[in-house]
């Protein structure tokens, strides 16, 4: 095993830049684009490292991926973990962690799942509207809980929009949540679980100049906004275990508030980040997967887990403590940005 793959789809610029800079800096780990023409149970490939970028648009490639992970090769980001998560368990996650997110709420999907019947639902009671609207607050932001790309994303002002708004999104589980009204906002790389780059991000800008942006917040002040913003970064992602990632965060008074950080194949290509953050991937990624090829074990698991899944095996006694933080004890303050709670169903 010593090669180091790059899976990809229709991007164009990052997995050629990724496969030339890891081949510049060492020539013990041949890289290349992945190559699949079998795919059999319990058969290891020739890579010690496959950085993933498409498997969450081909089913099949997840598949491979999982053999792949069985038998040896470190996968980025880990494809279990990527078949679980999505965005209302992270955010959950991130209360628990210390980390502020908007108030949401867990939508079921507009119209039944295909193959299911009013019979399906029994238990699932009539949404109550009025306490969501109440601790939800307007302007609300209404999205997929497992999406990308900006999709299905919908901003309302009032409960007549998001009704309208939720009558188009069909069976998807949607979440809800409070729109951040803020004063800067943020992207940020995090690649190995260490290396980060904040990104200044105006995503009210048109797609072409969202990167073109700087923080209104200077000096000390600006400094220490940084300063929490790399720790929230780092804690989201050891938590959640993502070896590649992007954070957002909009900041309201102060506060970095946690938008979106359930990427897995974040946007790396030059013309929509940019030179300089480009070139910056580039070179994290090529470290990280170096790094990650040295360290392999054969036939071992060789994937991240986060804190949250380690936990879980350690509680359960199947393996030692890990040595990374724990995520804080539910006894301590949540991170939400606002602590109310949405009053008992009426029924
Ligand atoms: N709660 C929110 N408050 C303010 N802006 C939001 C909120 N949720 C989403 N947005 C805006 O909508 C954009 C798309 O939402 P996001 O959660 O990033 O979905 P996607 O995964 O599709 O990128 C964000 O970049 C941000 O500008
Ligand atoms: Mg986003």
């Amino acid at each position: 095993m010593k090669k180091i793959g790059i899976l990809f789809g229709q991007e164009n610029t990052f997995p050629q830049a990724f496969v030339d800079r890891v081949n510049e800096k060492q020539s013990k780990f041949k890289a290349e684009f992945v190559h699949i023409d079998q795919v059999e149970q319990s058969v290891p490939t020739d890579y010690a490292v496959i950085i993933d970028r498409i498997s969450q648009d081909v089913p099949f490639y997840k598949a491979f991926l999982k053999n792949a992970a069985l038998t040896g090769t470190a996968v980025i980001n880990n494809p279990f973990w990527w078949s679980a998560d999505e965005k209302f368990f992270n955010n959950a996650l991130a209360v628990q962690l210390g980390v502020p997110v908007p108030k949401t709420i867990l939508l079921p999907s507009k119209e039944r799942p295909d193959d299911t019947t009013h019979n399906s639902f029994r238990n699932l009671g009539h949404m109550n509207w009025d306490g969501i609207f109440n601790h939800i607050g307007f302007p609300a932001f209404m999205k997929p809980h497992a999406g990308g790309g900006w999709k299905s994303v919908y901003k309302v002002d009032n409960p007549e929009q998001m009704f309208k708004a939720y009558d188009e999104t069909g069976q998807l589980v949607m979440l809800y949540q409070e729109a951040i009204d803020f004063t800067d906002y943020v992207r940020c790389y995090c690649i190995g679980g260490k290396e980060v780059l904040i990104m200044p991000y105006e995503p009210r800008n048109p797609h072409h100049l969202r990167y073109a942006s700087e923080l209104t917040v200077t000096g000390d002040a600006g400094k220490k906004l940084l300063a929490t913003i790399k720790d929230y970064v780092l804690k989201l992602n050891h938590g959640l275990g993502y070896d590649f990632n992007t954070v957002e965060f909009a900041v309201r008074d102060g506060i970095p508030i946690a938008i979106d950080f359930c990427n897995p194949a974040p946007d790396a290509d030059i013309h929509s980040v940019g030179q300089a953050n480009f070139d910056w991937v580039v070179e994290a990624a090529a470290n990280m997967a170096i790094e990650r090829a040295g360290k392999v074990q054969k036939g071992k698991d060789n994937l991240t887990w986060g804190t949250f899944v380690r936990n879980s095996v350690q509680a359960a006694g199947v393996v030692p403590a890990p040595a990374e933080e724990k995520p804080k004890s539910k006894k301590e303050p949540k991170a939400e940005a606002n602590e109310e709670k949405p009053k008992k169903s009426k029924k």
